[in-house]
């Protein structure tokens, strides 16, 4: 490895996506179609511009080989979830082939023998990790799990909550989230979404909020109905209880990062109840749309305080603003632990508010709902 030249990698890919990146997945992909058809059926039906995931994350990560000590825990998550999308071992090669041909089409006279092997080195080390994890957890843990939408709850114009049932449990933690890709509607469309009950049973509860023009969103929340299978990837994400702290907690939620906090709020109580405050923000009056969950929740849990607080409407009673200024103007919360869930701007600059107030780094953990 000491002998892969990754500022090389890094100078070779500005230069290849100077000529787009569309054009670039573009290639990428037919070459990899038309060589290795076997693969083509793993990726949504409509590989239309803007929507590649992988060329740039798969670029990001082969030119940042020489922290691959640090990058070995996210790399064997990663190829643990690329089971999902029916990838095995023997697809890697022809991953690396494509991506080496794009490489060598689109640097001109500018690819060389060095460059050719150091790329092809530092992509065999990361699939290597990749696919290694993926063998070793498939000893224990399947692919995927079939799931059925048993209730479609549509609480607002843009949101609606889903129960879902699984054949067997799916192992999440609470506030963890998992992939879904909606086979009847959006088939081979994978999107991220956070279970909002703890975990055992064989229901999921799922928030999903339209995002305009957003696929998978629009499918979830106009089109779901009960009888619609989906599969759920395995569990990822590490705003998770700290089950050594017996420390209050914080928890504060934009739309629908109320989900975790619910789970979490859950999970809490099986462990005997913990001092909390919850606090959700919602736009307006009419998105507020856990309303009648949060009151019992609050009714049930003695050592449980939600508020609400809403930014655009002034008819709403409670508080206003949002909610990261809301929640932060109400105390002192560096005795806390402290959870963050939003849009990524929300979760920004929530965070921001609370470490200018003297909360530290450690003591919080976040989810953005954007960007996986
Ligand atoms: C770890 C994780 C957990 C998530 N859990 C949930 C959940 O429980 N409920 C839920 O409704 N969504 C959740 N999301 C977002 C979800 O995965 C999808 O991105 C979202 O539903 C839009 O999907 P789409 O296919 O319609 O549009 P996409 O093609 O995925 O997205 C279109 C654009 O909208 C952005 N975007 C997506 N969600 C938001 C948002 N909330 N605020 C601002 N911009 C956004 C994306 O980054 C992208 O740029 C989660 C995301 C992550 C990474
Ligand atoms: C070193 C090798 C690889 C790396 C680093 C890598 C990385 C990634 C990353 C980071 C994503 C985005 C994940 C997300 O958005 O949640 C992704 C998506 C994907 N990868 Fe890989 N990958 C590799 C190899 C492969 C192989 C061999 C296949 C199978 C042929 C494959 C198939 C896919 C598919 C189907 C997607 C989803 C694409 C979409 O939704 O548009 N990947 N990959």
């Amino acid at each position: 490895m000491e002998d892969i030249d990754t500022a090389a990698l890094k100078e070779n890919f500005a230069l290849v996506a100077g000529h787009g990146p569309d054009e670039v997945a573009q290639y990428f992909y037919s070459y990899l179609f038309l060589r290795h058809p076997q693969t083509r059926d793993m990726f949504p039906p409509a590989m239309t511009k803007q929507r590649d995931r992988l060329v740039g994350a798969l670029v990001r990560i082969v030119t940042n080989v020489d922290q691959v000590d640090q990058l070995v825990p996210y790399l064997q998550d990663l190829g643990r979830d690329h089971r999902k999308f029916g990838t095995l071992t023997a697809h890697y090669p022809a991953v690396g082939e494509a991506l080496l041909t794009t490489l060598r089409h689109f640097s001109g006279p500018g690819w060389t023998d060095k460059l050719a092997a150091d790329w092809a080195s530092a992509y065999i080390l990361v699939a290597g990790t990749m696919s290694g994890a993926a063998e070793h957890i498939a000893e224990t843990e399947p692919p995927s799990w079939d799931a059925e939408i048993i209730e479609v709850d549509q609480r607002t114009f843009d949101i609606a909550v889903l129960t879902v049932r699984t054949e067997e449990p799916v192992p999440y933690l609470a506030g963890q989230s998992v992939s879904v890709e909606p086979t009847t509607t959006r088939p081979r469309e994978w999107r991220w979404y956070t279970p909002a009950n703890p975990p055992g049973g064989l229901d999921i509860e799922l928030h999903a909020r339209l995002i305009p023009g957003g696929p998978v969103s629009t499918a979830l929340v106009r089109s779901s109905t009960p009888g619609d299978q989906l599969r759920l990837g395995p569990p990822f994400g590490r705003m998770t209880l700290d089950s050594g702290s017996q420390r209050p907690l914080l928890m504060i939620a934009g739309s629908t990062g109320l989900a975790p906090m619910k789970a979490m709020v859950g999970q809490v109580a099986r462990d005997g109840g913990r001092q909390t405050h919850l606090y959700f923000g919602a736009r307006s009056d009419r998105e507020v749309y856990d309303r009648k969950a949060l009151a019992a929740l609050q009714d049930w849990h003695g050592w449980l305080t939600v508020t609400t607080a809403v930014s655009d409407d002034t008819r709403w009673p409670g508080p206003h603003g949002m909610i990261g200024d809301v929640a932060a103007g109400d105390g002192d919360w560096s005795g806390h632990d402290v959870y963050v869930c939003g849009s990524p701007a929300m979760v920004e600059a929530t965070v921001k508010r609370l470490l200018a107030q003297g909360v530290q780094e450690r003591q919080v953990r976040f989810e953005e709902f954007g960007r996986a």
